[in-house]
């Protein structure tokens, strides 16, 4: 959802260091690229289109100068053109700003601006900015105050970094409810939408609050609050390596992480310490409440079957961008439990902060320091490392070990420890089927429709299937509690549409196995998943993905969701799309 980058170096030219830290965000938002940098004035090359094209057209050297500002957009308010492409500037062009989050207010900010005499190039929100600065600037205020007197009048969120050629060499980043890092690299500091972004320069970050601000320059960084005081920070060593946010021979992201999967659940496992911790704290609940979205719902929904069956709870998955107008009857009995891979999706955080006044709070995230981490009451970390594909993979199963691991050790019922602990042999195993899957693929490509059924742990398997395929094919999939087909779908059902059925060994089996028949009589192809061991559904499926018979329906949704990735990945590769970026999406999504 947009992502920001700002660096002052002390030896060396910022445009290209600018260009490679940008391209670790471009997870945020492709739909246009630009870079400002300032020597005597401020330059800026800006372009439509993905990093990869911009950088075809770009020479380095029009872009003089050791420190600057860097954008990639997920475009909100205005196309995914040139002129709507940041930094974008004030009359005069001397103050130069790239923006994550959306104006509000902008509207009534921009007549009151044309009403002064300004003139506007782009239909952004954000271009009201730097013309609102220029107006503080005009009134004799530095740089640093402008800012200051802005951040006064803007309703909605941003993280702003901004430049201007009256303060040479001085990047100031300011943040509400958008996230906002500082990098502190030796005589070269940062600022950066997400850590990924500065792996390679620094590992030592600082996490900057709501309304708090960063003045960067050549010596220091100094950290404000918007009333000015300077307040003193906490630097965080990042554990992450550089390696880790590269492809490192896989040609996708997407397909590294999916390789990854079996380590981030090891790396989950290991947080076993942490979560009992965090669970000798609770109080007694009677009720147990999940808030997320996209794949984090569908690790919620995997939640809800375990928390019933397993400690006996009454569990409910609520979409964050619907626990608004379903949050009525919280009260301190129930435990609300936040999912989210970057800890900064705004619906989340906006649920957080109403589930905060009435119940207790526990955040599951990926992103250490992310904005979920510091507001909710309780946090367990998934550990699963940077994950940079747009559709989660690495992520969805770490949290899905979390929530394992929660209702394992909360039930009293630690012999499933041991269960747990083979899943990661037993995803190695399922990653086994890949070439299979490639074959699968190519037969599927020019598809139109997809159903994924499946029953109780595997109705979120199915969700998150045909998730996955939507997100990087652009194949309409449907996710279907296998018994509700006969209650509408089967009308869909042909000989085009092929029908994925999660089908474990366990109490669904046979019912979904009913459900195949069915959809089978309807002449649909069926692709299922099951039991090496299940003779009646391998003859009744027109292509067949096994697993080892032990992995019951309980916790199948860890093995059996790779397939399922591995199908849209291939998919997608075949349909010469790229899975890491697909259209319209963005990984962390900071608008409502
Ligand atoms: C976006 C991403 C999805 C992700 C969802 C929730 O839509 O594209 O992959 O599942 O946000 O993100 P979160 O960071 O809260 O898990």
């Amino acid at each position: 959802m947009c992502g920001i980058v700002g660096c002052v170096l002390k030896d060396d030219e910022a445009a290209p260091v600018l260009l490679e830290c940008v391209g670790k965000l471009e997870y945020r938002g492709y739909d246009s690229v630009g870079i400002a940098t300032s020597a005597s004035d401020i330059k800026i090359i800006k372009d439509q289109g993905k990093i990869d094209k911009y950088k075809e057209n770009l020479d380095l050297k029009e872009l003089p100068g050791k420190s600057g500002i860097a954008h990639v957009r997920w475009a909100t308010h205005g196309s995914p053109t040139k002129e709507n492409a940041h930094p974008h500037t004030d009359c005069k062009n001397r103050i130069a700003v790239v923006h994550n989050g959306i104006i509000e207010n902008f509207k009534e900010l921009k007549t009151e601006l044309l009403n002064s005499g300004h003139k506007f190039t782009s239909q952004t929100d954000t271009e009201i900015i730097p013309h609102l600065i220029e107006e503080y600037m005009d009134e004799g205020q530095d740089l640093e105050g402008a800012i200051r007197s802005v951040t006064r009048r803007l309703i909605g969120s941003y993280a702003l970094a901004v430049m201007s050629t009256d303060e040479p060499g001085k990047i100031i980043g300011v943040r509400k409810e958008s996230p906002l890092i500082v990098g502190l690299g030796e005589d070269e500091y940062f600022l950066a939408s997400d850590v990924p972004a500065v792996l390679n320069h620094t590992n030592q970050v600082i996490y900057l609050d709501n309304k708090e601000m960063a003045i960067l320059d050549g010596n220091d960084v100094i950290i404000k609050n918007l009333d000015g005081d300077v307040i003193s920070k906490e630097v965080h060593t990042i554990e992450w390596t550089p390696d880790m946010a590269e492809k490192t021979g896989y040609n996708h992201f997407m397909l590294k992480e999916i390789h990854e999967q079996p380590d981030a659940v090891k790396n989950t496992l290991m947080e076993e310490k942490e979560i009992r911790n965090v669970i000798e704290k609770f109080p007694k609940f009677s009720k147990i409440c999940f808030v997320a979205c996209g794949t984090s719902y569908h690790a919620s929904l995997v939640g809800k079957y375990l928390f019933e069956t397993l400690v006996g709870i009454p569990t409910d998955v609520i979409l964050a961008s619907e626990f608004e107008y379903t949050s009525g009857a919280l009260d301190k009995d129930t435990l609300v439990i936040f999912i989210s891979q970057s800890g900064e999706t705004a619906d989340t955080l906006k649920a957080l902060k109403i589930a905060n006044r009435k119940s207790h709070t526990l955040a599951i995230v990926n992103v250490v320091g992310s904005t979920a981490t510091r507001e909710a009451e309780h946090v367990i970390f998934t550990r699963a490392g940077p994950e940079i594909g747009v559709a989660a993979t690495k992520t969805y199963v770490s949290q899905l070990t979390a929530i394992y691991l929660m209702a394992i050790l909360m039930s009293g019922k630690e012999e499933l420890l041991q269960t747990l602990e083979k899943m990661p042999d037993y995803m190695e195993e399922a990653l086994k089927s890949e070439e299979q899957i490639k074959e699968i693929a190519g037969k599927y490509k020019d598809t139109t429709d997809f159903f994924f059924i499946g029953r109780g742990f595997s109705y979120p398997t199915a969700m998150e299937g045909a998730l996955k395929l939507k997100e990087i094919t652009y194949i309409h999939g449907e996710g279907y509690a296998a018994g509700e087909l006969k209650h509408g779908p089967l009308a869909l059902i042909d000989e085009e549409v092929p029908v994925v059925a999660v089908t474990p060994p366990g109490s669904s089996h046979d019912k979904t196995l009913s459900n195949v028949e069915e959809v089978k009589a309807r002449f649909a192809h069926v692709i299922a998943l099951g039991s090496h061991d299940d003779d009646v559904l391998k003859s009744d499926s027109d292509e067949f993905i096994g697993f080892p018979d032990e992995i019951n329906e309980m916790f199948s949704p860890l093995p059996y969701v790779i397939p399922m990735q591995l199908l849209s990945y291939y998919i997608s590769v075949e349909r010469g799309l790229d899975p890491d970026k697909p259209k319209n999406l963005a990984k962390c999504v900071t608008v409502e």
